[in-house]
């Protein structure tokens, strides 16, 4: 059969291909790569905390006391005492009554959305909303009903002519490919005039924003106002695993029905013991994020001021846009041969022709770091 064959060769032909850049060393501003230094502007590890010498510390003692693999599920025997701890103090964190920790981010969407809603909801979702929302409403079987980005008019339009008895809006807080933020105070009050539930995927968004990096809800002061919060441990807190946060019987509810809670070994305990560390780091970090959104909005200023296509925001993700999936290869690999790594972001990642350089920052990138990216593209570009 060729199927694969012929399949590969379209992806090919639309300069659409993908491959791995493989790092050796860890997940710093700088890394090696083929035994060269690169500057990196593309990682998630926003507070460089993936690198962080005491969460290494934590994690060795942990590594003598639990092992490494956890053994179980958490619902059979791969629940730990470190397992508690982290979801009561994410709970705190987050001001919700419960939280609860999947393996990873994907997989709390994927089965938070699955979990709750079935062929009687209808789901109303930003168009560019994450994947693994995406594919938590497939999976779910709800009606799907995707808004345009961040546009509130048709989105109440949408939920107007709904009919469905129950009704769900999800939206990503800080958008990973756009950077900017979803209106969350006008999209809460829809919520409240169509009685919809609303979640938000705040991947990005925790550890970044609001006061101690609690995230977009914090930010733009609207705890209480959002039923369920999920977000990622593997972005800014430097470690690995997702989250859901909110009422009790919610999360209670999540436990017992999510399938990618359920049925799957949970991860190593060394990792809750990390997070537990680098969310008392988080939550002390208003100085470096305050740096860190300074730097963005040193990089954007510039990048504009030299007319590049650049998305509007506030965050460390800043998307430069430059069309075709061949200009985007072409920028890249002309910043490798800089020793500079941001990598390009093609469909069907982003939408057709809205190929992108999807820079992001560090809090330890230096504006020396800055000037040279800002320097470099102005070259290429
Ligand atoms: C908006 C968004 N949601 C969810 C995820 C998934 O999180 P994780 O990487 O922890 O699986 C990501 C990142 O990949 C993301 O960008």
């Amino acid at each position: 059969m060729n199927f694969f064959k012929e399949e590969l060769e379209k992806i090919k032909q639309a300069d659409q291909d993908r491959n791995m850049t493989y790092l050796e060393s860890a997940q710093d501003s700088k890394v090696l790569i083929d035994g060269k230094e690169y500057l990196i502007f593309g990682s998630n590890n926003y507070l460089n905390l993936s690198n962080n010498r005491e969460i290494i510390e934590s994690v060795k003692d942990a590594v003598d006391k639990y092992g490494y693999g956890s053994g179980g599920s958490r619902l059979t025997t791969g629940s730990y005492d470190v397992n508690r701890r982290l979801e009561e103090d994410l709970a705190k964190f987050k001001g919700t009554e419960k939280a609860l920790v999947f393996n990873t981010g994907y997989m709390a969407n994927v089965g938070v959305i699955s979990a709750i809603c079935d062929r009687k909801w209808s789901i109303f979702s930003d168009r560019i909303n994450h994947g693994s929302i995406v594919d938590g409403i497939v999976l779910s079987g709800a009606k799907f009903k995707r808004y345009k980005h961040n546009d509130i008019e048709d989105l109440k339009k949408l939920l107007s002519e709904d009919e469905s008895k129950y009704k769900l809006i999800v939206t990503d807080g800080v958008f990973s490919m756009d950077g900017d933020i979803a209106p969350l105070e006008e999209i809460s009050l829809l919520a409240k005039e169509y009685e919809a539930l609303l979640m938000i995927d705040d991947a990005h968004g925790v550890g970044v924003l609001g006061e101690n990096g609690k995230g977009t809800v914090s930010h733009l002061g609207l705890e209480g106002k959002v039923d369920i919060q999920v977000g990622t441990l593997s972005k800014a807190f430097g470690c690995i695993g997702g989250y859901v946060a909110g009422d009790a019987d919610m999360v209670d509810y999540v436990k017992n029905r999510a399938k990618s809670f359920i049925f799957a070994t949970s991860n190593p305990p060394l990792n809750s013991v990390a997070v537990l560390k680098s969310l008392e780091l988080v939550k002390n970090a208003d100085e470096k994020r305050k740096d860190l959104l300074e730097k963005s909005a040193y990089l954007r200023r510039k990048l504009k001021e030299k007319n590049f296509d650049v998305i509007d925001g506030i965050t460390p993700i800043i998307a430069v846009v430059v069309g075709s999936s061949k200009e985007v290869l072409r920028i890249q690999n002309s910043l490798l041969e800089e020793g500079i790594y941001v990598p390009g972001i093609r469909p069907p990642t982003v939408p057709r022709n809205t190929g992108r350089l999807r820079i992001s920052l560090m809090s330890n990138h230096t504006y020396g770091d800055l000037d040279i990216l800002i320097k470099k593209l102005g070259e290429i570009l």
